[in-house]
């Protein structure tokens, strides 16, 4: 039955509306499509996110649980009320000054609930925002700052962090794109709807792995005169395939004939939004012939396994290895020789598992086709690697393909992979026509990549002193249908897999195993998360055979300047992971001397506390991976900073910004941005990796550092002289001489510039050779946390108390977005180790799919260690991934400390902590 439309009349800040809905029609449909107020965002629809709530008669509620009919009488507000005009509300402002919104798409939700908390409770508790906003999800910030952005509207607690008064880097300056996230006004991949656009929806397969055919699809058009065009394989120009690596081109835009997971792209139906979202899949012509899918590590490596694509025998999409060394190396593929170990041995085995990354912004954007180009705007983490996939696609040169990317409301990998461009394009370049796609929450879930799930056999020795002499490690990881990034995965893992420590003899390989699952993607550290749970394991258990505490321990085997890595790269400056135990030892001492006088006394609740290192290095494996930036003074002395680097929300934008105003020598103030765009920018690379504050922070410098060195020269000034901007003028000066450089009398470029800079920057590495052997890295980041846990031993529950971070970042050019950052990865990795499992057909939405909320996140103090790179600029290096890794290492080694036997699987789960207790118990568990 179609249900009419009907006038619904109901008050939107402040204004009354009338609008034509049926009654069903969800409210957050109406405020962003009907009125245009698309400052309420969707991330699920299901009640689960809280990114569309809303003020209805002064109480918060999800718009997207609200039908149209129900609002009809009532007083609705929403983000854009409220602020006056320019002017923030104090408790925007808190926002922005504590830089409580990283990429913002939760903050209108957070925003409004904090609203409606503060006109009810103007002096809460801190426990009161978390219970108050805890609807809200967010998985950027770890919530820290967005409470203490409450607390500071409520209390005027403001310590005044934000400012801009002196040199840029260093100080903790708010970020320059942060007033459009709190105030609605910035655009998402969702919320720009070209005239004209017509929708398009991709039929997924149901089944992890199935043949198929698609029948007659006439009937449809006929039943359905909305329904513009059935997209099948056939119908692309080009290349039905992409992929992250220049070789593996094996993920088709829409499968031909097979279908490799549960979620593989099989048609995609194009018309007007309300026909194609009607059509139901079982009135497709489709015909599946299911086989027995190809799940898990076991039955992928069994010798009869089925192949799930025959470029790969036995299901190995590839090998990782690091051999150093051993007296006897043996020959790639050979049996292994064993290696040379201590007296003192370790071993276990870890199991890791599917983690999604749950933005909550899924995926979106718009293609349309100009004469004989194409233009994708969509959310995305690598503009110039979308352009190189959607030529191949549509079978024209990178040069006739425009990328735009909106706002990021979230990536952490997740967003490298090309998601609804290839599709988009296609149709929009065949029906010349404007053309939308939004992925709804499971379809985001169920289709994109994941982390990788991971077996990890670690065995390593020390001899009597504790000195390590060996590590071994077996990494096999599950890589899903398609390569994505599994062979990063596969190359990173070797490097990382002793931690940040120094070790003799090393012998590690990896591999990246084909299955019919989702394909396993990037995701916030490409695998290290995952063997740093093993090499931490390790790190402990020798501790405990040697009787030496578990932070001493490390400390004597961490890696310094002067060492060599299980590569055989010599650190030769920014090693930072000695200074970083160092800074936790007093906080160690106190807290496990604190949980052992409790555990004597409690049987059931139990303290623990454990440890966390970790090294991660910033930038691409082995392989070129420059930056190239551009800046441009007009003749008014605004300078604009064209970079490719995209902000998904950790703040490059800022901080690029911060670099150049330095760099040059103006006020911030002076500096405004235009990104991202690739006919306006260079290509700076993908934002991955930790390597945009590295490395598009060192090519903005010199960027910067160009147009300085042409100012001095106009003015025949000293390298130190100091700059001033006046309207259409620079005045230079130095000890000797003073000049003014009228801008006006320059001749401008086509972008209206008269004074220009350009800086690549592309760190040095090597490639590694058979062994694995060279220099893949020419910086790493190091990290150590320390986890105070409370477990339940009844129960197996466990309650992460306190986390102590410490990171040496090199310089950290913001220190606020230092903090957010670690804030978010500590809620990362505490999602990691202790509850998120995607399981395909299970787990497709954020009801059954459980993230950190508000409620789970512990106290957390940060010591940001400076060890100053040389290649950084001013002396910078990552934090974005290595915020993460060590999290879970700590919170897995404080419940063995409080609970007395170790965890071999993650998620942490009740019911696995409460069987781990049990087998212990009963003499079978493995310790
Ligand atoms: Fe309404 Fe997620 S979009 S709760
Ligand atoms: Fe909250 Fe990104 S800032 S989800």
């Amino acid at each position: 039955m179609t249900l009419a439309l009907e006038p619904i009349t109901f008050s939107v800040n402040g204004e009354s509306v009338t609008v034509l809905a049926k009654p069903v029609t969800r409210l957050t449909d109406v405020l962003r499509d009907s009125l245009g107020l698309t400052g309420t965002k969707v991330g699920c629809e299901a009640g689960d996110c809280g990114s569309c709530t809303i003020l209805m008669d002064g109480a918060q509620v999800c718009a997207c649980m609200i039908p149209a009919a129900q609002a009809a009488g009532s007083n609705i507000e929403t983000i854009e009320g409220l602020a006056t005009g320019e002017e923030l509300t104090f408790l925007q402002s808190a926002f922005h000054r504590h830089g409580a919104a990283q990429c913002g798409i939760c903050s209108p939700g957070m925003l409004m609930a904090a609203t409606d908390l503060l006109r009810q409770n103007s002096r809460p508790t801190r426990r009161e925002v978390e219970d108050a906003m805890g609807g809200v999800l967010c998985r950027c910030t770890g919530y820290v700052k967005i409470v203490d952005a409450v607390m500071d509207a409520a209390y005027g607690t403001d310590t005044g962090a934000v400012g801009q008064s002196g040199m840029a880097v260093g100080a903790s300056l708010a970020k320059v794109d942060g007033i459009e996230k709190l105030t609605g006004a910035e655009k998402f991949g969702a919320d720009v709807i070209p005239e004209g656009a017509l929708a398009l929806r991709i039929v997924r397969s149901p089944f992890a792995s199935a043949s198929f055919s698609v029948s007659d699809l006439r009937p449809l058009f006929k039943k359905y005169p909305g329904l513009v065009r059935v997209l099948s394989a056939v119908d692309i120009p080009g290349r039905n395939g992409y992929g992250i690596y220049p070789e593996i081109k094996d993920q088709p835009v829409l499968a031909r004939n097979v279908a490799r997971y549960r979620g593989d792209a099989i048609l995609a139906l194009v018309g007007d939004a309300e026909t194609i979202r009607i059509i139901a899949d079982d009135e497709l012509p489709v015909t599946y012939y299911p086989a027995d899918p190809v799940i898990g590590l076991d039955a992928a490596l069994h010798k009869n396994a089925a192949t799930i694509q025959k470029a790969y025998e036995g299901n190995i999409l590839t090998r990782g290895y690091v051999c150093k060394g051993k007296e006897d190396p043996n020959e790639r593929g050979e049996k292994p020789k064993p290696i040379d170990e201590g007296p003192i041995v370790a071993e276990a085995t870890w199991q890791t598992s599917f983690v999604e990354h749950a933005y909550i912004e899924p995926e979106a954007g718009f293609a349309r086709r100009v004469g004989d180009r194409i233009e994708i705007t969509a959310a995305t983490q690598a503009p110039y690697m979308d352009r190189e996939e959607i030529a191949a696609v549509l079978d024209v040169e990178p040069a006739q393909v425009r990328i735009i990317p909106t706002a990021c409301g979230g990536g952490f990998g997740g967003k490298l992979d090309v998601s609804v461009q290839p599709i988009i394009a296609v149709a929009a370049w065949l029906l010349d026509q404007p053309v939308r796609c939004v992925y709804t929450r499971p379809e985001s879930m169920a289709a994109t990549t994941k982390r990788h799930p991971a077996r990890l056999q670690a065995r390593a020795s020390c001899d009597e002193q504790g000195l390590l002499t060996s590590y071994e490690l077996q990494g096999d990881f599950i890589t899903g249908a398609y390569a994505s990034w599994g062979p990063t995965v596969a190359d990173r893992v070797p490097i990382h897999a002793t931690g940040p420590y120094r070790v003799p003899v090393v012998e590690v390989e990896s591999t990246a195993v084909l299955t019919n699952e989702p394909p396993a993607g990037a995701f916030r550290g490409f695998g290290v998360p995952q063997c740093a749970i093993a090499h931490e394991g390790i790190m402990d258990m020798l501790a405990e055979k040697t009787r030496i505490d578990p932070l001493e321990f490390r400390l004597l085997n961490a890696i310094r300047v002067g060492d060599e890595t299980a590569t055989g790269q010599v650190l030769d400056a920014s090693v930072g992971i000695d200074k970083c135990l160092e800074a936790l030892r007093p906080y160690w001492s106190k807290a496990r001397g604190q949980a052992d006088m409790f555990n004597e006394r409690s049987r059931r609740r139990r303290l623990g506390v454990g440890l966390g290192c970790m090294w991660y290095g910033c930038g691409n494996t082995s392989i070129s991976n420059p930056s190239t930036i551009r800046v441009g003074m007009d003749a008014t002395g605004m300078v604009t900073l064209y970079s490719g680097a995209v902000d998904i929300g950790q703040g490059v934008s800022t901080i690029l910004t911060q670099i150049c105003a330095d760099a040059i020598g103006v006020p911030v103030t002076s500096i405004r941005l235009v990104t991202g765009d690739t006919d306006l920018t260079a290509d700076a690379g993908k934002t991955s990796a930790s390597r945009q504050t590295f490395i598009s922070g060192r090519a903005t410098q010199l960027a910067a550092e160009d147009m300085r060195a042409k100012i001095l020269r106009l003015a025949n000034v000293g390298p130190h002289g100091l700059i001033e901007v006046e309207p259409d003028a620079l005045f230079v000066r130095d000890v000797h001489s003073q000049r003014r450089i009228e801008l006006n009398t320059l001749s401008p470029d086509e972008q209206g510039n008269v004074l220009t800079g350009e800086g690549t920057f592309d760190p040095p590495t090597t490639p590694l050779d058979d062994d694995g052997q060279g220099s893949p890295y020419a910086t790493y980041a190091f990290a150590a946390q320390m986890a105070e846990i409370e477990a339940d031993l009844d129960l197996g529950t466990v309650k992460v108390r306190r986390v102590v971070a410490a990171h040496d970042v090199g310089r950290a050019i913001n220190p606020i977005q230092v903090e957010g950052q670690i804030h978010g990865g500590i809620a990362q990795g505490l999602g990691m180790a202790l509850m998120e499992e995607y399981v395909p057909g299970r787990s497709e939405n954020l009801h059954d799919y459980l993230i950190p909320t508000f409620g789970d996140m512990p106290d957390i103090e940060i010591m940001i260690i400076e060890e100053h790179e040389p290649l950084g600029p001013f002396g910078a290096k990552g934090i974005g991934e290595p915020a993460l890794i060590p999290t879970a290492p700590a919170i897995l080694g404080a419940i063995s400390h409080a609970i007395g036997t170790r965890i071999y699987q993650v998620p942490a789960t009740p019911d696995r902590v409460r069987a781990a207790i049990l087998a212990a118990r009963t003499g079978s568990g493995r310790d």
